[in-house]
């Protein structure tokens, strides 16, 4: 039986942006435009975008249309010794679905309750998402056993995944067409409402007004080259394994740029709607919008459901608010899932798809439990900050490394260059060889100095080394497979 394939060429953008729009586009993006100096952060955005944002997608889609291979075989046969890197991306994602999933499920919960006669956070939206949804311990400490609610709905999270995913892209190829839209639509949807209400553009001002001094604060560069590789699922084998689907002489450089543009055309849009609403927040308040404007989980769960509740027909806009981020992020969390399992099918051919999809999202879930204890907040944030301040750019770092000096950047862009509409030109050789590594690099270093300086949150030692050994068991099983090499060929 010959490889599966995506429906067509748009199914596959569309599974590739689906799993780049994600809660990151909405919680992250527009919080760190505003705080790292408004329209003026678009400047370092973008060019993280260019020179590295756009070069590694292109590199992520090259390799696995050209091995025709989940990360694991794709990274293998480029070189014999980099099998572990695809265990080591692999990993990543399976930590980040185990709580991707989570916070999905908490949208779930709020969605449910937004049907509700008044919504039930009115008035007390922080209280509300702390004490009543995540009954939320006072320090890691008091793990407080598992929370139901959120592990049944975590439950119900991984039933959506599993029939995304069951039978590989031809179920993903189908749910792709409604769960990539939608959202949009709905964003599109509160965005009108946004507009209507009095104070918005005092919102979209707050957003955008260039502040230009930030350029020369250097941790706005790094927190731009961070959203970029966050944004754009890179380095999770994700993006290896989607374009494994497709036949071996489409179109790589335009597929990667459309992919890129419409991301962070989203990613700019949901900041008009988030800051229009914060914006008529913040007036109906008579406070400011710094006031009000929070990121992650703050942002989602307390700023935004409480704006929304102080408006007519609160329980249908939170109801639609709270639809935008579970359809947002369904695709991100199985796009996560699917990578582990054509990795798992690339060597075990005979297996089953449906079962061993059953088998990976079961993982999934188990190792979400540990998310739905009255403590899961702080285990979630730790989890979160080790996998992408360093998993995601070590297992960059090398793909990097692997491509550009290893397997030969310019064979890799002969390759691109013969299967395209559009060539690509020897900057990208520049970007996969010199600038992406050195940049990476810079990042990681500098998140090392920091921790090492000051360690993560608040969080006591043993805690901590949960965080630090999320990075290093992957990183390890990538050296293990380094020094041993594979005997086998690819
Ligand atoms: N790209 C997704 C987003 O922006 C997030 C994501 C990153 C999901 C990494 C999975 C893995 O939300």
């Amino acid at each position: 039986m010959g490889r599966s394939r995506w429906a067509s060429n748009t199914v596959f953008l569309l599974a590739a942006i689906g799993s780049a729009v994600g809660l990151g586009n909405v919680w992250r993006f527009p919080y760190l435009a505003y705080k790292y100096g408004g329209g003026a952060f678009l400047i370092p955005y973008l060019i993280a975008l260019f020179i590295v944002g756009v070069p590694l997608l292109m590199l992520e889609f090259a390799v696995g249309q050209k091995t025709q291979a989940g990360a694991v075989k794709a990274f293998r046969s480029l070189h014999h010794r980099f099998g572990g890197l695809g265990i080591f991306a692999l990993l990543s994602s399976f930590i980040i679905v185990c709580y991707y999933a989570v916070v999905m499920a908490w949208s779930l919960i709020y969605f449910l309750v937004s049907f509700a006669k008044h919504v039930p956070w009115a008035g007390n939206s922080e209280g509300y998402f702390y004490k009543s949804v995540l009954e939320l311990t006072a320090n890691i400490g008091t793990i407080g056993g598992i929370n139901w609610t959120v592990l049944l709905a975590l439950i119900a999270i991984w039933v959506l995944i599993y029939f995304s995913v069951w039978k590989g892209v031809h179920s993903v190829g189908k749910v792709v067409w409604w769960t990539v839209p939608l959202p949009v639509i709905l964003l599109g949807v509160l965005l009108i409402r946004g507009m209507t209400l009095p104070g918005f553009l005092t919102g979209w001002v707050y957003y955008l007004k260039p502040k230009w001094g930030a350029l020369l604060d250097p941790q706005v560069w790094q927190a731009a080259f961070g959203q970029i590789m966050f944004t754009l699922t890179l380095a999770f084998g994700v993006m290896v394994a989607y374009a494994s689907y497709r036949k071996h002489d489409e179109d790589i450089n335009k597929g990667a740029w459309v992919t890129a543009l419409v991301n962070s055309g989203i990613s700019l849009f949901a900041g008009f709607v988030v800051f229009a609403i914060l914006g008529a927040m913040a007036n109906l308040k008579g406070v400011g919008v710094s006031e009000v404007v929070k990121s992650g989980p703050g942002l989602a769960f307390v700023v935004f459901p409480e704006a929304l509740s102080l408006m007519p027909f609160a329980w249908f806009f939170s109801a639609l608010f709270f639809l935008t981020l579970l359809t947002l992020g369904i695709d991100s969390a199985f796009s996560l899932v699917e990578a582990v399992n054509a990795a798992i099918h690339d060597r075990y051919a005979r297996w089953n798809v449906p079962l061993l999809s059953l088998i990976v999202c079961a993982l999934g879930f188990l190792g979400g439990i540990i998310f739905t204890t009255r403590a899961g907040l702080y285990f979630l944030d730790i989890v979160d900050h080790f996998v992408n301040a360093y998993n995601l750019l070590i297992v960059a770092f090398l793909q990097t490394i692997l491509v550009g000096w290893v397997y030969g950047a310019e064979k890799l862009r002969a390759y691109m260059n013969k299967v395209s509409h559009w060539d690509v030109g020897a900057w990208w050789t520049w970007s996969i060889k010199v600038v992406s590594p050195l940049i990476i690099l810079a990042l990681l270093v500098w998140n090392l100095v920091l921790e090492v300086e000051k360690p993560y949150g608040d969080y006591p030692l043993w805690a901590l080394s949960i965080g630090w050994a999320v990075t290093l068991v992957p990183f390890l099983i990538f050296l293990f497979f380094f020094v041993r090499g594979s005997k086998t060929a690819a």
